[in-house]
Parts: structure tokens; C-alpha cells; sequence
């Protein structure tokens, strides 16, 4: 049997912190209110320069170097971002050739928030085919380009980043099982509803969000996912070392741990300082807590997305 197993993490957040008192001095809002409903104190902001793929190399080249290899061993990327660089080609295209590689496969998998989980499961089955032997799975987003910075609703609540980690194929798990879920009907509730035609915006470039309404979905969602890929790995709940949701709101990842039963400790939270990073935010954390010592090899973390589509879904992995 061949598995896919994390064999380096890495990530990157862009050097300009924005923080709630900043946005106080141009949008009806505060810290304090920032902070009680959402947990977030600060986000990081990129330059006009940086694009997603920019934001992805840096978070690449750290995975890549955690895990003792060069781009040249990979052959497969693929990026997570509803921030593209471009409408084409793929995100994932333009961080291969910065990463100076060529010939290896990379594509883009689009599921907002839950895209990492996605494209985590995708590389693993990928993998476990045989297919593949070594994958870059990245994060990547510049959501700061698609809020609308008057909308106090939303700007508060999102910033910029990458995640990256390495697959390698092996003989031990790893990867134990993935689940995906999505319902389309629910695209109202969470959306970009915008493009380009013609040379002209259609519809709205910035996000929309009834944020009462994706809070309760998220709560659920987190909840039968973590359940759901539990059961499919045939590993107990109270033996997972680390839950890492998508990082949007402490308190959705508070009442997910609880609902779960899951210590305080053993949760994972970094959307304090990074804000919302969408498909960026679990590789992120991930990532911090490794490089911080906390997440050791062996550990059995969960890693859960849950966003726009509406998507969800979970990955249960053995570091
Ligand atoms: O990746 C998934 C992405 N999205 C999410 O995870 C978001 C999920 N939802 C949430 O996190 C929460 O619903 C929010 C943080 C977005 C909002 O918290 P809430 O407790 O659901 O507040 P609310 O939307 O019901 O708004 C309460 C009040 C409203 O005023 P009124 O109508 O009670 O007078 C809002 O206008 O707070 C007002 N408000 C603000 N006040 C100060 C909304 N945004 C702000 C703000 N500063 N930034």
C-alpha cells in the first residue's frame, strides 16, 4: 500500500500588518468589537506587487527546505487559491517556473476556504495511485484584493498569506482518509459573484457574506467532518493530538473543539494574527505550530476547511 505522508511544512505572510486599530481610523468598527466577535487582533496585508504565486513560492521554498529537497524532485504541484494571478494560466504554473522547474504536472484547485483539504486529498490520491511520488499542496491567497474596504462586515475579518507543505510517498500513513462535501445551493450565502467580460466587471468584484448564517453552517459542517474522517480512519477522536480548522473565527473553532469534546490545548488557533487567509489558513497553521515545536512527527492532527461553494471537508494525517 502506498501512502502520502507531510514531509516539510513552510509558509509566508506578506512583512505589512494591518491591525484592528488601523481599520478603527477608517471604518465604523473597533478593536474591541473586532476582538469579542471574531478573535482577530491583526492581519497581514501584501503589496500591489505580490501576487498569489509570489505570496506561494516564498511558502514553497520553506517547505522544500524543511524537507531536505529541491523543486527539481517534485512532480506534481498543486495550488488552492480563489486568488489567482491570473483568469490563466494557473496559479500553479506560475509558481513552477519561479520555482525555475518545468515538465512536472500543476494546476490550480478552486474551493475557497476549504481548498487546501481539497487539494491535500486530490495529491494524496494522486499519490497513493502511484502516480506521483513527491507534491507541493499550497495555499495561497491575496483576499485583501477582493474586499470591499468601506464594508466593515467583511474587510475586518480577512488578510493575505501561503501555506505549502510537501507529500512524499511512502509505505506509512500519512494521509490516513480525506472527506469532501459541497452544496451549491448555498452559494448566496458566501460569494464573489463577479467577472470579466468584455473588459468590463459583471456583477460585483468583492465578497458577500451572511455571516450569521455561514457561522451556523461552519459549526455543523466542522463537526460531522471531523466525525465523518475520523470514522474513516479508524481513529478515535479523543487520540487526535491537534485539530486545526480553517482558521475564520475563534469562536467557530472554540464551539468546534467543544462540540467535539476536544481539550482547549489540543486546538489550533492562529487567526488572531493572520485573520481569515481562506485556502491559506490551515497550511498556515499548520506550519507555525510545527516550526514552533508544538505539532512533533507522530502526531495525528485534523485538518478541516470549510468555506465558500459552500465546501467543506477534512483530511485526518499522521505527521
Ligand atoms: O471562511 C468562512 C468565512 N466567513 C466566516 O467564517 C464568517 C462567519 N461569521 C462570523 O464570523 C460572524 O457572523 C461575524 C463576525 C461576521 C459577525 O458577527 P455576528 O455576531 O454574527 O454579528 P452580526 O453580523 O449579527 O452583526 C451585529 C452588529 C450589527 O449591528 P446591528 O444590526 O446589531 O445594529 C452589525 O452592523 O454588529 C455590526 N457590525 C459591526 N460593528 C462594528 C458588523 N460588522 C461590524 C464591525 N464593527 N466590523
Amino acid at each position: 500500500m502506498i501512502y502520502s505522508r507531510i514531509v516539510g511544512t513552510g509558509s509566508y505572510l506578506p512583512p505589512r500588518i494591518v491591525t484592528n486599530g488601523d481599520l478603527a481610523g477608517k471604518l465604523e468598527t473597533s478593536d474591541a468589537w473586532i476582538q469579542e466577535r471574531t478573535g482577530i487582533r491583526q492581519r497581514h496585508i501584501a503589496d500591489e506587487s505580490q501576487a498569489s504565486s509570489d505570496l506561494a513560492l516564498e511558502a514553497c521554498r520553506r517547505a522544500l527546505e524543511a524537507a531536505g529537497l529541491t523543486a527539481a524532485d517534485i512532480d506534481l504541484i498543486i495550488v488552492a487559491t480563489s486568488t489567482p494571478d491570473y483568469i490563466f494560466p494557473s496559479t500553479a504554473c506560475l509558481l513552477q517556473a519561479k520555482l525555475g522547474v518545468k515538465g512536472c504536472a500543476a494546476f490550480d484547485l478552486q474551493a475557497v476556504c476549504s481548498g487546501f483539504v481539497y487539494a491535500l486529498a486530490t495529491a494524496d490520491s494522486l499519490m497513493k495511485n502511484g502516480i506521483y511520488k513527491r507534491a507541493l499542496v499550497v495555499g495561497a491567497e491575496v483576499f485583501s484584493r477582493i474586499l470591499d474596504w468601506n464594508d466593515r462586515a467583511t474587510a475586518v475579518l480577512f488578510g493575505d498569506g501561503a501555506g505549502a507543505v510537501v507529500l512524499a510517498a511512502g509505505d506509512k500513513p500519512g494521509v490516513h482518509a480525506s472527506v469532501l462535501h459541497a452544496d451549491g445551493s448555498q452559494v448566496g450565502i458566501l460569494s464573489v459573484p463577479g467577472n470579466v467580460c468584455g473588459g468590463k466587471i459583471v456583477g460585483s468584484p468583492f465578497l458577500q457574506m451572511h455571516g450569521k448564517e455561514v457561522f451556523k453552517l461552519a459549526v455543523r459542517v466542522l463537526d460531522e467532518s471531523a466525525r465523518e474522517v475520523a470514522a474513516a480512519a479508524g481513529i478515535r477522536l479523543e487520540d487526535v493530538d491537534w485539530l486545526i480548522p480553517h482558521q475564520a473565527n475563534v469562536r467557530i473553532l472554540e464551539a468546534t473543539a467543544k462540540r467535539l469534546g476536544l481539550p482547549r490545548e489540543r486546538l489550533v488557533v492562529t487567526v488572531d494574527h493572520h485573520a481569515n487567509t481562506s485556502a491559506a489558513s490551515v497550511p498556515l497553521a499548520l506550519d507555525e505550530y510545527v516550526r514552533a515545536g508544538k505539532i512533533k512527527p507522530g502526531h495525528k492532527v485534523m485538518l478541516q476547511g470549510v468555506g465558500g461553494g459552500f465546501t467543506w471537508g477534512a483530511s485526518l494525517v499522521t505527521m
